[in-house]
């Protein structure tokens, strides 16, 4: 372990806005670098827990200096999320209101949160192209000329985006590496981390290699390597990757670019967190994976920069969740050819929420709403004996007993439906269709033995991942 200097600590600040920047440093030591050294600064450390606060701070104070701001106005933005955390802190810091435009793929964790901090969020679909009214920057656009005082950010044509990062981001990594860096890796978003810190490494006479992390699906790799845009497509990492260039984003000064898939982005994170203890978004996973392949393909030892750009805090329920990553085709499993392929979670695996017949229906209900879920297979001495269901709780609210507590102090037992619909787990898909169309789950057995649950959900997102075939 490297001795560093113990920290400098400051005292008490009277703004959080005090707290942007500066952030940490950490060597990757428990993961192969090939003969390089790789470090990461950590972004997730800033007060809004990314790097766009940063931006959120340069835009607003040039958009106050240039009188696009007044007090009482309303800052708009189109964003995936960090940059509307950032700018709702700073907005409201400045008595701002802020309206943010989000596309409905973004993790909840940070619509809930920008909705907690006072932020005026509207939803917008993902699935279309720029251009279209309904994409997130055109529709945010509109309601800024509509919002009297409305102004629209646009950190994807806005200087001050870029700028921030040249003042603060690229000194930073500078005086933490000691003048000696060799490459730094970042993603696109809307250009200005990677363009801001490339321009201040060349101001500073660094030759230091600027390589781009995009996902696959995103054009711009394309556009850096061959010069003409890559295969377009969808993937699940969140605020980096475009189908355009954008304004901000000066591509001439990128040398190289990786194409890195989702799989090799999240098993990145994982294993970051696995061997090194950072909780890291899922981008930053594209990000360290491109790095680690630059590192992995050098032949002389280099010092390489990159980020933890925000934390995985806002990710456990996708990046962290395993059923999660079943569900997008993700997780690491084998497939065996039958109706077991569509079972995220299976019981032998102690995957399966379940309950036993002398259980209460007081317990039966949390344990759907703790897993979310509205049925419970009834499990006795490990084998399948019911299912019970919301509307069988339902059914026992309309009975005699009418004290809350002898209601739901009946056995499950009692009220779980023993009837079962049960198909084999070798049988065909087409087996599911007349169960969903009574409204049934499917109940899956090899033998007698109880695999697991098929939902309609589980079948539209089997055929979903598979449309190719
Ligand atoms: C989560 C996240 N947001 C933003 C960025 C960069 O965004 P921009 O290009 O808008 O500066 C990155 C990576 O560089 C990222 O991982």
């Amino acid at each position: 372990m490297s001795l560093a200097p113990t920290p400098v600590l400051t005292g008490p600040t009277g703004s959080l806005l005090d707290l942007i920047g500066k952030t940490p440093m950490v060597e990757v030591t428990k993961i192969d670098t090939g003969p390089c050294r790789l470090f990461l600064k950590l972004e997730s450390q800033n007060p809004g827990g990314s790097i766009k606060d940063r931006i959120a701070l340069s835009m607003i104070a040039a958009a106050e200096a240039e009188g696009f701001l007044k007090p009482g106005g309303t800052i708009v933005e189109a964003t995936a999320g960090n940059t509307g955390l950032a700018l709702t802190l700073v907005g409201q810091a400045k008595g701002y209101k802020v309206l943010l435009v989000i596309p409905d793929k973004m993790s909840k964790e940070k619509i809930q949160h920008l909705r907690a901090m006072g932020a005026d969020v509207r939803l917008t679909r993902s699935d279309v192209p720029h251009g279209h009214p309904e994409y997130y920057t055109d529709m945010a656009e509109r309601l800024a000329q509509q919002i009297p005082g409305g102004f629209y950010v646009n950190q994807f044509a806005n200087d001050a985006n870029s700028a921030a990062h040249f003042k603060t981001t690229g000194p930073e990594i500078w005086e933490q590496m000691d003048g000696d860096v060799d490459a730094f890796v970042a993603g696109i978003g809307s250009g200005g981390t990677i363009t801001g810190i490339a321009r201040y490494l060349k101001s500073v006479g660094s030759d230091a290699k600027v390589i781009l992390a995009d996902p696959v699906g995103s054009t711009l790799a394309g556009i850096v390597n061959e010069g003409v845009p890559g295969p377009e497509g969808s993937y699940t990492v969140e605020g980096i990757g475009q189908n355009f260039v954008p304004d901000t984003a000066d591509i001439t000064l990128i040398d190289k670019a990786y194409s890195i898939p989702d799989a090799e982005a999240i098993a990145t994170v994982r294993e970051l967190l696995l061997k090194e203890g950072v909780l890291a978004g899922s981008s930053s996973g594209t990000l360290i994976g491109a790095a680690l392949r630059w590192c992995r393909e050098q032949t002389e030892p280099k010092r390489v920069v990159t980020f933890v750009c925000d934390t995985g805090a806002k990710y456990l329920s996708k990046v962290y969740n395993d059923a999660w990553l079943a569900d997008q085709g993700l997780g690491e499993r084998e497939l065996h050819g039958d109706l077991s392929d569509l079972i995220t979670r299976k019981y032998e695996n102690g995957d399966v929420v379940v309950i036993g017949p002398d259980d209460t229906l007081d317990t039966a209900f949390k344990r759907m709403k703790g897993a979310d879920v509205s049925q419970l297979p009834v499990i006795d001495q490990g084998r399948l004996v019911g299912i019970v269901d919301e509307s069988d709780i339902v059914h026992v609210m309309n009975t005699d007993e009418i004290t809350r507590q002898e209601r739901f102090g009946k056995p499950v037992g009692s009220v779980m439906t023993r009837d079962l619909d049960t198909v084999q787990v070798g049988e065909p898909l087409d087996a599911l269709i007349p169960l969903f169309d009574r409204d049934r789950v499917a109940i899956v057995l090899d033998g007698d033995a109880f695999v697991g649950l098929i939902t309609r959900s589980d079948l539209i997102n089997h055929l979903s991942l598979n449309r190719q075939g």
